[in-house]
């Protein structure tokens, strides 16, 4: 690809020095040309010296005027390029639409969210992504997925947070589907932390704080959250605590590791005032005693609200009041951990799996 590359630029940079080299030849000629006129008619005494030097510096100014002129048209031109790209950009119409009539989301919800016979398919792919997903959270239980790299997982909170509308079945909150929400609101009732979260190369503070920003960042609001989720501590290691400007992006910036920008992340998610609270592999990266942290004290963190965790450390899924277990885009297997368990199916040897190592 690289010698295709070279080879294309180079016979454009061929095409271009030739047409230039034609251009500038022909150009010169018929400067001389005039300029030859010019003095011939001066020898011949139409003109007078002073003419000369009139007509000379005339036609040049001409020349360099008529130059600029062309500069800019072609410049014009080569901008053009890169604006009708913006503009094709901006001119894209979300595909996911706002209903007519807008309702909002019930506060409190009452018999949560349910997903009936939901089938997804990303367009790019012949593939069903997911396949008649049945399931159920009500308000305050924790649900947790777990499955295999690309089962869907992830696909689904994306639906919930209506990125994407279901190609079949049907996705509802109180019995309402939720296309017929608004769209600002039903996002603000789901906090998520997806697996690539966005590390902003803000402040610390900052960092929490656009997990809300309706909220005013205070130092209350800001650190309780922070020691909801373990990076208070983190944080108040930096040189200048809350108002350390994670990331190598800027001079006096602060890198963390990941899970401590995991921490962070989470610490986000637990700022929003929401009704739903989804955790798409969270803590991952951190290590054992944090994640113990956050997994023991789960449901006071996350004070009542429903709870969707997605993880591959079956540890951290144990407490849900359901899991269900997901493979190639359908639920196998739905329960708690001790009837999966009991089972013996899909959950129970993967969790067989890794719990082999630990004994
Ligand atoms: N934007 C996309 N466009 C097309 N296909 C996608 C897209 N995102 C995911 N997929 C496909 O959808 C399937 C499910 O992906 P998904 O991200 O939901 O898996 P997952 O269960 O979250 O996996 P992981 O455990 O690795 O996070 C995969 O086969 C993947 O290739
Ligand atoms: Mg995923």
């Amino acid at each position: 690809m690289r010698w295709q590359l070279y080879k294309e630029t180079l016979a454009i940079a061929r095409k271009r020095a030739i047409a230039t080299l034609g251009a500038q030849a022909l150009a010169s000629i018929l400067i001389f040309l005039v300029y030859g006129f010019i003095i011939y008619q001066t020898i011949q005494g139409i003109l007078r010296i002073g003419d000369l030097v009139l007509y000379y510096q005339a036609f040049q100014r001409g020349q360099d005027a008529l130059k600029g002129l062309l500069g800019s048209i072609s410049g014009l031109y080569e901008d053009n390029l890169f604006l009708s790209n913006l503009y094709e950009f901006l001119e894209l119409k979300p595909k996911i639409v706002q209903p007519a009539n807008p309702q909002l989301i019930p506060q409190p919800m009452q018999t949560g969210i349910e997903f009936k016979n939901v089938g997804f398919q990303y367009t790019t792919t012949t593939r069903q992504a997911l396949k008649n997903i049945n399931l159920k959270i009500k308000p305050g239980e924790v649900v947790a997925l777990v499955g295999e790299n690309g089962s869907g997982k992830t696909t689904l909170i994306k639906l919930l947070c209506r990125l994407y509308d279901p190609t079949s079945g049907s996705i509802t909150i109180d019995g309402k589907d939720i296309r017929s929400f608004d769209i600002a609101n039903l996002r603000r009732q789901i906090s998520v932390i997806f697996q690539d979260y966005v590390k902003y190369n803000f402040t610390a503070n900052e960092n929490i704080w656009l997990g809300n920003i309706e909220l005013s960042p205070t130092e209350e609001n800001i650190t309780a959250a922070a020691r909801r989720s373990g990076a208070d501590q983190v944080i108040n290691t930096l040189p200048q605590g809350y108002d350390t400007i994670l990331g190598k992006l800027f001079e006096d910036g602060e890198e963390l590791s990941i899970g401590q920008w995991q921490k962070v992340a989470l610490a986000r998610a637990f700022l929003r005032k929401s009704q739903v609270i989804v955790l798409d592999e969270p803590t991952s990266a951190m290590d054992p005693l944090a994640e113990d942290e956050v997994f023991q004290k789960f449901r006071e963190l996350i004070k009542g609200q429903a709870a969707i965790l997605i993880s591959h450390r079956l540890s951290t899924v144990k407490m849900a009041d359901c899991i269900y277990a997901i493979a190639n885009g359908s639920i196998v297997e739905s329960g708690t951990h001790s009837e999966l368990i009991k089972l013996g199916g899909v959950y129970a040897n993967l969790f067989e799996t890794q719990a082999q190592y630990y004994r």
